[in-house]
């Protein structure tokens, strides 16, 4: 049984989402502490209602590394094996990925590796792209980066806001980030460069 931590920042729908999953037997898994950066964010609200150890460490004003040694120290007490990033709208320090290796999942609405960064939707509805979708990945140092796990890809309708597009790539984030973690904690991947190959 793997122990997973999560981090969080807002809504908090694919942190549920994993928790649905580990609840269910679906994942050999459960979740031993939740980090919110923001003490107003719904998703923290919801993992105390589940009786999940939760916690906020605000960010505001901390230096990067300084901040992530704060969240590090919680995991390791929290005897965390696999973070999982779910809407974690902060870059992690080079020495957080350091402590986790190929341990770390953070999940991305888009087909990377276009459109990193905060407003993926919105970018590939500008771009004008016919298909977009959804990405989860291992954190390496850059901003949603590192060698992909398991990808979605859903069409863009002509008719399409952020919103409609935001809410369709969505629902297969909270289908692909609970099968990519099961992957992880399976133990069934491999990587090999940028290329992860499952079993
Ligand atoms: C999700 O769409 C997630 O893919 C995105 O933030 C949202 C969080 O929603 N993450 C990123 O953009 C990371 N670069 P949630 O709090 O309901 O899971």
């Amino acid at each position: 049984m793997k122990q997973v931590g999560i981090l969080l920042s807002g809504r908090g729908s694919n942190f549920l989402a994993l928790s649905d999953a580990m609840e269910a037997g679906d994942i050999p898994a459960r979740i031993a502490l939740v980090v919110s950066n923001k003490p107003n964010a719904p998703g923290l609200k919801h993992a105390e209602e589940r009786n999940y150890k939760a916690i906020c460490i605000p960010s505001a004003g901390i230096e990067r590394e300084a901040y992530d040694r704060q969240v590090v120290k919680e995991m390791q007490a929290a005897q965390v094996d696999i973070v999982c990033l779910a809407g974690f709208m902060r870059l992690l320090s080079t020495w957080f990925v350091q402590q986790y290796p190929l341990r770390i999942l953070n999940i991305h609405p888009s087909l990377l590796p276009a459109f990193p960064g905060l407003h993926a939707q919105r970018e590939a509805l500008e771009w004008g792209v016919k298909v977009s979708g959804c990405t989860v990945h291992f954190v390496d140092q850059e901003l949603d980066h590192g060698p992909i796990l398991l990808q979605h890809a859903v069409p863009v309708l002509d008719d399409d806001t952020e919103e409609t597009l935001s809410a369709r790539i969505l629902q297969h984030e909270h289908q692909i980030y609970p099968e990519a973690l099961k992957l992880v904690c399976e133990e069934r991947v491999r990587v090999e460069g940028r290329r992860v190959l499952t079993s």
